[in-house]
Parts: structure tokens; sequence; C-alpha cells
């Protein structure tokens, strides 16, 4: 929760890696908030941040509709760290200058320490950085020291007497070595901020505003089963008890048993009252024929709504799982960090509440694993906290054209193979997200003496962190061929299995 002059605002200027300075900023207790580039200096003014992280981004500066900042931020007096493009936006405005290379410079570099700096503290003299940039700052802004040098080149600077750095590599990319070291120096000894971001300070402040703003009414969940909604029902069952209801709508698009499992299971941690809406009929029918990806999540989205609402009518209060990334506004630049996702969070129905200040959204100030680190302050089971996320339409987006309740058959029953095999074998937890897409188209095979006509599973496993890109799973050739030989043995109409190895970008995580 932002407190005065200890937070620390990261203003997007359309990075892919934005999110990522947000993530290692809090990883070390201090809170932050990303915003437009654009926030006027009036609101950041008067949200008095400690320290200011412009983020890189795609565009090039001379451009004149490239994203920029007003110099009065540089008058502010808080300390300032650019990155990449960062870097360039700081140069740009106090007299240096940038040369449109039009090169990309994209991966590892060495970086070598030129002159001692607060920012590069407890650094090595040569320190591995990751690059991503096109555009090199030449000439040196006025009053600044070079402070690191790749290649010859600018690669970090420090202002002579203010607090204003900036670096042209990634520090909060994995890849450069020391870059969580480097933002904690920004954020402990530049900007001298006090670590009180924890999760569970932020749990007990969360249940008072709770219990204040709900008093003796209800609120009404809508549980899925995943991570989100299950962290979200515990902290409101420790908020208000007995007076949280959670509906559990089975859409006939779940895995192998999953709405039983979810229904026996809850009652063992959460005592909350459940009800389930059987709906599958209602779902499968308005799902005959569509082929469309977007339209399936168009229909799939508004039946949910509609069943929802007819059980729920004149609720009180209505909690919805919405976190950081789904309210941070996307900047203008259309870099790769955009996303396109068609969820239902702001539907008409909903926003009627929001507008009647009935929707409660306490964990939209988190990020997915500090929100699994809710969990686990709420004590909620392991296997729980670690479950891979499922997408909202469920399978319906895993059989591939029309979805018929057979195709969902085999697509469970190989699903459920590969998973177990995952569990079994110890690597499930190791994986970002794993799963079977059914392809429904025959390829020949033999089995016995005969051959086979049947249809393809594809198996897909990735290693991500933000799901936002994703590396294909270098899983063990045995793992693979477990798994296929189940599947192609135990699944009927299944004749051939195939291993995704696209990583995202270019493709996705999901095949529709
Ligand atoms: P993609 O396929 O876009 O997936 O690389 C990224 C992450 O988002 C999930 N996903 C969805 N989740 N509704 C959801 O709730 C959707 O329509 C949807 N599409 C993709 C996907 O499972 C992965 O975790």
């Amino acid at each position: 929760m932002r407190k005065d002059g200890n937070f620390i605002l990261i203003l997007d200027f359309g990075s892919q890696y934005t999110q990522l300075i947000a993530r290692r900023i809090r990883k070390h207790h201090v809170y932050c908030e990303i915003h437009p580039y654009n926030m006027p200096i009036s609101e950041i003014k008067q949200i008095k941040p400690a320290g200011i992280i412009f983020s890189g981004g795609p565009a090039n500066i001379y451009n004149d509709e490239s994203p920029n900042i007003d110099k009065e931020i540089f008058e502010l007096h808080i300390p300032i760290l650019g990155i990449c493009y960062g870097m360039q936006l700081i140069s740009f405005h106090m007299g240096g200058e940038i040369a449109l290379t039009g090169s990309k410079e994209y991966g590892h570099a060495l970086m070598e320490i030129v002159r001692e700096s607060t920012l590069f503290n407890g650094l090595l003299d040569n320190e591995q950085v990751w690059m991503s940039h096109s555009n090199t700052v030449v000439v040196l802004p006025q009053n600044f020291h070079i402070i690191g040098k790749s290649k010859g080149y600018i690669a970090a600077i420090e202002h002579q007497d203010r607090p204003i750095y900036a670096v042209q590599f990634h520090p909060e990319v994995v890849h450069t070595i020391h870059g969580e070291k480097i933002l904690n120096n920004f954020i402990t000894n530049i900007c001298h901020i006090k670590p009180e971001w924890y999760m569970d300070s932020f749990m007990n402040s969360c249940v008072e505003e709770v219990k204040d703003q709900v008093g003796d009414k209800t609120i009404t969940l809508a549980l899925s089963g995943g991570v989100d909604s299950t962290v979200l029902a515990m902290l409101l069952y420790k908020a208000i008890g007995n007076k949280l209801k959670c509906y559990f709508v089975d859409n006939g698009l779940l895995r192998k048993n999953e709405a039983n499992d979810i229904e026996n299971k809850y009652k063992e941690f959460l005592p909350a009252e459940f009800i389930r809406i059987n709906a599958e009929n209602t779902f499968l029918v308005r799902l005959k024929g569509v082929t469309d990806p977007e339209v399936k999540r168009k229909i799939i989205g508004q039946t949910f709504v509609e069943v929802f609402f007819k059980e729920t009518a004149n609720l009180d209060f209505l909690a919805q799982g919405t976190l950081y990334p789904d309210v941070i506004e996307s900047v203008s630049v259309k870099g790769p960090s955009d996303t396109i996702k068609t969820h239902h969070n702001r539907v008409a129905e909903i926003q009627e509440l929001i507008n009647e200040n009935k929707v409660i959204e306490p964990l939209k100030e988190l990020f997915k694993d500090e929100v699994r680190e809710l969990g686990r302050e709420l004590g909620l089971p392991e296997d729980i906290i670690n479950r891979h996320p499922f997408p909202g339409p469920g399978l319906a987006i895993r059989v591939l054209g029309e979805i018929t309740k057979p195709q969902l058959e085999i697509l469970r029953e190989a699903d459920a193979i590969f998973i177990e095999t995952l569990k079994k074998e110890g690597v499930y937890e190791k994986i970002g997200q794993a799963f079977c897409v059914l392809i429904p188209m025959q390829t020949v095979g033999v089995m016995g003496d005969e051959r086979t006509y049947e249809q393809i599973i594809a198996l897909r496993a990735v290693d991500t962190i933000d799901y936002m890109t994703a590396d294909w799973t270098k899983l063990p050739h045995e793992i693979l061929s477990k798994t296929a030989n189940r599947i192609i043995n135990e699944v009927k109409g299944v004749n051939r299995v195939v291993y995704d190895i696209s990583s995202k970008p270019p493709s996705t995580i999901e095949w529709e």
C-alpha cells in the first residue's frame, strides 16, 4: 500500500520489462507502482514517491510522437533512475546526444565500472549485463559522469551533484547478474526507503479494510479453484467468516474430475458456504458449431456472467480476484508489453456494481507471485498454491475447432496423463504451465495389424515467470516418451503425440 515518501514510482515508456522492474523492487519489500509516462507532474507531487524509475521502451527519442516527460520532473529533487530508453530521455533533456544507430545490441554484454558510484556499491569491476537497444548515448549530458562503459560506449551515467542515474542495460532482467543489487542500491542507498512491504502486514490491513467496508453484509465470490480466487476466498473468510458466499460454476470445460475435486478439497480448508452451479449444458449448447477462438471466449465470458448473476441476484458485495497486471494502464506506445486479453472483469453487470461501490478487489495491488506468498501466509495447501494457471475459457481453447463432449473427453484423459506424469516425475512445480491440446486432424497409424486414422495430441510445457514471454520446457525424453506411450495406449481416438517446441514470442502459450 502506498505511503507518502516510502515508495517507488515507475513511469512506463512501453518496455516489455516494466512489470519486471516492479516485481524486483517489491522483492526487496519496497512498494512501487507503475503509471503511464505521461502522468501529470501535479499528481506525482501529490503522491510523493521517494524515487522515480523511467522504464525502457521501444521508441526513438528524436521522434515527435515518442513518449516524453515534462522536464519539470527533474526539478522535484526526487531521485531518478533511467533504464535504457529512460537513460536516453534523461540524456536528451540534460544536453546529451543520442546516436540513432538503428542496429540492435541485444543480449549479454560486459560493463566495465569506470568510476565509483553509489548505484554500483558492492559490484565487481566488470559486470555481466543485459542489453536490448538500438540507439546509444554518444554525448554525455551536461554535469554527468560516466560510471560504466561497455565496448567503449557509455553504459551508465550519474549526475555530478544530483541523485539522477541512468543505465543503458536492463538491471531488472535476470541476465544482468547483479541487477537486483543495482536496484537495491537505488532504493536503499539513494532513495533511502524503508522496507515495509510485507505480506503479513498487507494481509492484516486488508482484513481490517474489508471488515470496515462490509460491516454485517455479505460478500459473493466467484470461485474458480485457481490460486487467485482461492487466496481471495481465504482472505475474505478471515475478514468476515460465514458472511462469505462462494459460487463455483461448472461450465463443463474443466479438466478431469476437476469440479468434484475442487468441491471436496475446499471443504477441507475453507468453511465458507460453497454453492456449485452446474451449467455444462448451457455452455456446450451455446458453443455448438463455434470454431473461432475469440468467439468462443466471448460466448464463454457472456454465459458465465449470465449464469452467475442469475444465481446471485441482489448481492450485497461482489469480490473479484483482479490482480495488479490487470489494472496497470498500458501506455499508448504499441510495444511488445501490450497484451491483448479478453477478460470479463469489466462487463456491464460488473461495471454497474462498481458504480454502486459494491465491488471489492483486495488483490488488485498484487502480482501473481505475491498472491502465492499471501496464500502461504493464509495457510493455503502448497498443492493449490503451486497449481499452474488455467484459462477462464478452459478446455474450450485447447480443443481446437469445434467443441463437443467426446472431444472434451479425449482431451481430459490425455491431459490427466500428462499432468500425472509430470507430478510423479517431480517436475510439475518447476514448470510454469503444462497441458495438452487436441488437434482435430486425423493421421495414419498402425495398431496391431490394423491401420488407424485418429487425432493428434500436442503436449505443451513452458518455463515462464510472467506468462508474457515463455520458453518451451526442455522436458527429459524419458518423460515425453512415457507420456506419449500412455496417451496412445490409454486414450481412445489418439494415435499420435507431438511436443510443442515454440517459444513466446513469436508463438503464444495457448494454441487458440
Ligand atoms: P497466451 O496464450 O496469451 O497465454 O500466451 C498467456 C497466459 O494467459 C492464459 N490465457 C487466458 N486466460 N482467459 C484467461 O483467463 C483467456 O482467454 C486466456 N487466454 C490465455 C494462458 O493460459 C497463459 O497462462
